[in-house]
């Protein structure tokens, strides 16, 4: 995928997020200089499986599997310092060496323990069923202009001023929720103070690294986490995370120019899943959600949650094309419907008596859309062993063929499987 034009590629989820992302942005970074994550924090959940293990990287970038690759936590992620130094500590247990080779922006805003109270206790986090890592907090303090970031950690008088006038605050919010738990100024005090000296030895300008990594010909990957339909301002709001997870974030959340990226590549699923609550026009009838759940083993890398299942929606795909720009599609876990006897893919909402094949904004029109099938035959043969796309069952090419005309951009990849090596390159000359 990187060749000696493209240089600088993104990698974003174009559904609801859980597309495989991890996946292939550990089979791309085998051939990049530098992985960049821009948004989202550790409500990620990024799955890689490698031999036998499996590993799920919640703030690091997947990159950090590749042995020379260097890694960076661009300005616009919500940073937990605690499950960084976790995961971190964990990787370096398995033999994987980080530091050296791990930047945090020293903009990057912090997520702070009192934000994660805030988010377990208060309703409206409930109502969406967020995953509780203090997301939506944090960036709220940030859009405020009243967060804490990195650099913050150099200045013991600001960050002291700061903490405190966030303690009061949060405090103030658990109390209205009816929750027992508090947090104090103290507590936060030393416990940053504990980190501060580990991440301050890995705070850097991370858009001037990049920027720099992109004059001199290096390889950049920008990572994305969650998906489109969960970005602030193009998804199903109120049902989204806090931070744009479009390929336009891609650019601002590393502080680079947006004209720097040269391919936009759209991890999605061969259906359609879902977690926490929300419209999903596509979603199955039991028992067959519950059955491709089990085959799909959907269940929330972060959370546990077991995560909604649904056929694939074309216009969910088609916008998130349009939304991004995607240059092409990378289409996962098709293996997963390997056995089923016929598929369907949406193609249309009807809603009201009226058909919309472009994607509405209003949740209230999504909740009462019913969505428009197109019928195929399954394929019922084993795909994993497939490596080209010709070998693949004719069944399971005109689903895919079909899933490219609605979404207007071309497939450049088919995963058939979680290993590294299960993986298709496609037909888009890549
Ligand atoms: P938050 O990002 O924790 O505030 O959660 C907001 C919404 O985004 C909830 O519906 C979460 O389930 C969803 N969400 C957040 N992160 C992920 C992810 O990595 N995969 C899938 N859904 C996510
Ligand atoms: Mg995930």
């Amino acid at each position: 995928m990187f060749d000696a034009t493209t240089r600088t590629l993104v990698v974003v989820g174009a559904q609801w997020g859980d597309e495989g992302k991890g996946k292939l942005v550990d089979v791309l970074a085998e051939k990049a200089d530098w992985v960049v994550r821009y948004q989202g924090g550790a409500n990620a959940g990024h799955t890689v499986h490698i031999g036998n293990k499996s590993r799920v990287l919640h703030q690091i970038p997947s990159g950090i599997l590749h042995e020379g690759v260097r890694c960076a936590i661009g300005n616009g992620v919500v940073m937990d310092p605690e499950t960084l130094f976790h995961e971190i500590d964990k990787l370096v247990a398995d033999g994987i060496d980080v530091e050296g080779r791990l930047y945090v922006s020293e903009r990057a805003h912090l997520v702070m323990a009192y934000h994660k109270l805030v988010d377990k206790a208060s309703a409206s986090s409930k109502a969406i069923g967020t995953t509780g890592r203090g997301i939506g907090p944090a960036y709220e303090d940030k859009v405020a202009r009243r967060g804490v970031r990195v650099l913050d950690l150099r200045s013991p008088d600001r960050l002291r001023e700061l903490v405190t006038a966030g303690v009061a605050r949060a405090n103030w919010s658990l109390e209205r929720s009816g929750s027992s738990e508090r947090a104090s100024v103290d507590d936060t005090i030393a416990a940053l103070n504990t980190l501060a000296p580990r991440l301050l030895g890995i705070a850097e300008d991370v858009g001037l690294c990049v920027h720099r990594a992109i004059k001199s010909g290096a390889a950049v990957l920008l990572e994305g986490a969650q998906g489109s339909l969960l970005d602030i301002d193009h998804g199903t709001y109120p049902y989204v995370t806090s931070s744009n997870t479009t390929v336009g974030g891609a650019a601002t959340g590393v502080g680079i120019s947006p004209m720097c990226i040269q391919y936009a590549l759209g991890v999605v699923k061969a259906y359609t899943t879902r977690v926490g609550n929300g419209p999903l026009p596509t979603e199955l009838d039991e028992p067959l959600q519950s059955e491709v759940r089990a085959l799909g083993n959907e269940f929330g890398a972060t959370t546990g949650r077991a995560r909604r299942c649904g056929w694939f929606d074309g216009v969910v795909v088609r916008y998130a094309a349009r939304v991004n720009g995607l240059t092409g599609l990378a289409v996962t876990k098709l293996d997963v419907l390997d056995t089923l006897e016929q598929l369907a893919i949406c193609t249309g909402y009807r809603v009201d008596g009226e058909l919309h094949v472009e994607f509405p904004a209003d949740v209230g029109m999504l909740e009462r859309a019913e969505p428009v099938y197109e019928w195929f035959e399954g394929w019922q043969r084993p795909t994993q062993d497939v490596r080209q796309l010709e070998d693949l069952p004719s069944a399971a090419r005109a689903y895919l063929d079909r899933i490219e005309a609605l979404c207007e951009t071309p497939i450049a990849f088919v995963s058939v499987g979680t290993r590294r090596d299960q993986i298709i390159g496609g037909h888009a000359g890549v």
